[in-house]
């Protein structure tokens, strides 16, 4: 489409319809050339069995205190531990090398812990705990190193998997031996009951969305032994399933734990579920290398290493380096000041308001803390909800704006009334922001150019679609009323805990009352925003963009509403009716294509014609995107180089926390529970070995 305009239709000659009815609208350009961002250090690019295998060694070893609980009888030797075969770092691709045991990572997070059962839906407050916490069957985050021939899941707990001839199986080994933090033996109990309990169960609905969609329609999950299952699928290789494997899908819980509270099990009701393992719960067990020990509410959550962690090094030591791992209970701006100024450890920083002084002190070279900028993938969409049949029970004013987002030239009117570049430089001036069209993400790998639809900003343009949507200013006050009715009003859905939402949404407040549209905010707590989104108790939600619109393979299933929980901005209603317009169709079936395709230039393809698709429609209304860097304190070792703060998944997981250490001579005395390790499951906390 070239520039093409149509004449607004006739309007009423008040308020806004006297400029408008002079208005055409303008359409799509060239996509704007965004100002060179340059990424600071290049990863070192490796196979994926170069970082780790599993295998057995002659022998192992574990830090000087742990073994004296060992000598007290009140844990077995660090072989039997182990599995047969544990997890192991190769150290020759480790960026430093063999570590040392002890110090602390301390984090700051902004979010809470509303409970330990993340597998019902409960936070644990982000930033780095759950992906700690939560191991599961295959992992993703270090993708960003590895070589694009070798490009596909890291094993996990899923040590390796084979495809049956015809593709339509799975087969998946689980490491054996492996014990959850309280020495309870790990196996496929713990993925029947996941399977089974959590992501077949309607009345469960996860943290992160995964449900049977995201395994393909009709999946079926077959255990053979204790430690060996099967994926059985409608269609050949499945691909995408390896990837859904990973962090945010297929992470299971401890059956033996959670099963006695399940109303499958003898629970009493989903509701005591969801509540059986509260915010004050400590040593609740894991397969992560660190177990909860303490919770201070709003002030701290320290974690102890788990002392039947599954993964050693090549040298035999066994994981993790560091003894203990905290979790300060602040907000994500605190974050960025504390790594900054050395009283906390890490930090993504992602919120552009912080970018300057954060550079500014850290070219500084008695500053703390390295700080790295990523490539620009960090990206802010508008998500109008699509769904008109029940999907978070509108009422009746919510239900007229569903149907307004439902019409292209509403969607179009409320992506031309919004300036990119304003909006991004309300955040940060500088080369930093670019304008996001929407879709996927500029500069990753399935990004077409010439796919990509982009709506220039013109108000006018903007009151030309919202009144071909049907919208007119019938009471003259400057804003459009609902046809025969009150102003049209839009309550946008705003996750509080982060300062470049608020800052976002207030410049989609100004520029939409300008095109003549009232928008409201809706400001949440992180937690409250986001059961609000997933349940679809929203007008518009601004969204911060997943893994999916940056390298399409992780997370496939949230491009697209190709099951009935799988896209936020489109759920299916009570009866699991999906309410799809015809083009929501096309995208789902492009996406389904694309999953079941093993071409790599039909793949490519395809995704071309998801981004037109997308961009055309004004799905979503991208608003800007820009780089992060990851900030570590200057003390620790074995951060890879060039870890992008994200993309398969956040910096918490891309850097193997497990294999970072602080050497020797510049460990500092941090751990809040020294010489200890985590207790019994519920009781009050870490235990000596005396
Ligand atoms: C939050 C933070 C991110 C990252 C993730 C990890 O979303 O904003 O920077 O730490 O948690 O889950």
């Amino acid at each position: 489409m070239n520039l093409l305009s149509r004449v607004a239709p006739a309007a009423l000659l008040l308020g806004l319809s006297t400029t408008a009815a002079l208005a055409e609208f303008v359409g799509p350009t060239a996509v704007p050339e965004a100002a060179a961002f340059d990424a600071q250090g290049e990863p070192v690019f490796v196979n994926r069995s170069d970082i780790y295998d599993f295998r057995a060694l002659p022998s192992y070893s574990e830090p000087e205190f742990v073994t004296a609980f060992v000598e007290a009888g009140k844990l077995p030797p660090v072989a039997e531990r182990l599995p047969a075969e544990p997890l192991v770092f190769n150290t020759a691709t480790m960026a430093n090398g063999a570590g040392v045991y002890g110090d602390v990572m301390r984090h700051v997070i902004g979010g809470r812990p509303e409970g330990w059962n993340f597998w019902a839906g409960q936070s644990y407050g982000w930033g780095g705990i759950d992906i700690g916490l939560v191991e599961c069957l295959t992992r993703t985050g270090p993708l960003f190193q590895v070589n694009a021939e070798d490009l596909q899941p890291m094993p996990n707990l899923a040590k390796s998997w084979d495809w049956s001839e015809d593709g339509k199986s799975l087969t998946v080994h689980l490491v054996e031996g492996a014990k959850w933090s309280d020495g309870v033996p790990f196996n496929t109990e713990d993925i029947a009951f996941y399977w089974d309990n959590i992501v077949m169960d309607p009345n469960v609905t996860q943290l992160m969305g995964a449900s049977q969609a995201t395994y393909g329609e009709g999946t079926t999950l077959e255990v053979l032994d204790d430690y060996t299952f099967v994926f059985h699928f409608t269609t050949a290789f499945p691909e995408a399933v390896l990837y859904a494997m990973a962090y945010g899908n297929f992470c299971p819980g401890p059956a033996h734990a959670l099963k006695p509270h399940h109303p499958a099990f003898g629970g009493e009701s989903y509701e005591g579920f969801l509540n059986s393992v509260p915010a004050d719960y400590l040593n609740f067990p894991t397969m992560g290398a660190w177990v909860v020990t303490e919770h201070r509410p709003d002030d701290i959550v320290v974690t102890r290493r788990n002392p039947y962690y599954w993964k050693v090094d090549s040298d035999g030591q066994q994981l993790p380096y560091l003894n203990e791992v905290h979790f300060r209970l602040s907000t994500w701006g605190d974050r960025d000041v504390q790594a900054i100024a050395g009283t906390g450890d890490f930090s993504n920083l992602e919120q552009p308001e912080n970018f300057v002084e954060s550079l500014r002190r850290a070219a500084d070279p008695a500053a703390p803390a390295r700080l790295a900028f990523g490539p620009r993938t960090i990206g802010y969409s508008l998500v109008p909800n699509m769904s008109a049949n029940g999907w978070g029970e509108p009422d009746e004013r919510g239900q007229k704006v569903r149907e307004l987002n439902r019409n292209l030239d509403f969607r179009l009117g409320m992506s031309q009334a919004l300036d990119r570049v304003r909006l991004g430089e309300s955040l940060v001036k500088g080369p930093f922001t670019a304008e996001y069209p929407g879709g996927l993400l500029a500069g990753t790998s399935f990004y077409d150019a010439g796919s990509t639809v982009y709506y220039p900003t013109s108000t006018d343009s903007a009151k030309a679609h919202f009144e071909a949507a049907g919208l007119t200013d019938s009471d003259g006050n400057g804003f459009y009323n609902f046809p025969g009715g009150d102003d049209v009003q839009v309550a946008l859905l705003v996750n509080g805990d982060y300062q470049t939402e608020k800052n976002l949404a207030e410049g989609i407040v100004a520029m939409m009352a300008d095109a003549g549209i009232k928008v409201v905010l809706n400001t949440q707590s992180g937690n409250d925003q986001n059961a609000a989104r997933d349940s679809g108790r929203y007008d518009w939600f601004i969204d911060r963009l997943g893994a999916h619109m940056i390298t399409v393979v992780q997370n496939t299933a949230a491009l697209a509403p190709v099951g009935p929980l799988t896209y936020n901005g489109h759920h299916a209603n009570n009866a699991g009716e999906l309410d799809l317009l015809p083009f929501e169709q096309e995208i789902a079936a492009t996406i389904n294509a694309f999953v079941d395709s093993r071409d790599a230039d039909q793949r490519v393809e395809l995704m071309k014609t998801y981004q037109r698709l997308f961009t055309e429609n004004a799905y979503q209304i991208g608003l800007t995107a820009f780089p992060g860097a990851l900030i570590v304190n200057k003390r620790f070792a074995n951060v890879p180089e060039g870890a992008p703060i994200f993309m398969y998944n956040w910096a918490e997981d891309n850097i193997m926390r497990e294999q970072v250490y602080v050497p020797a001579d510049q460990q500092a005395a941090l751990e809040l529970q020294p010489n200890t390790l985590p207790g019994e499951p519920g009781s009050a906390g870490p235990v000596t070995a005396e």
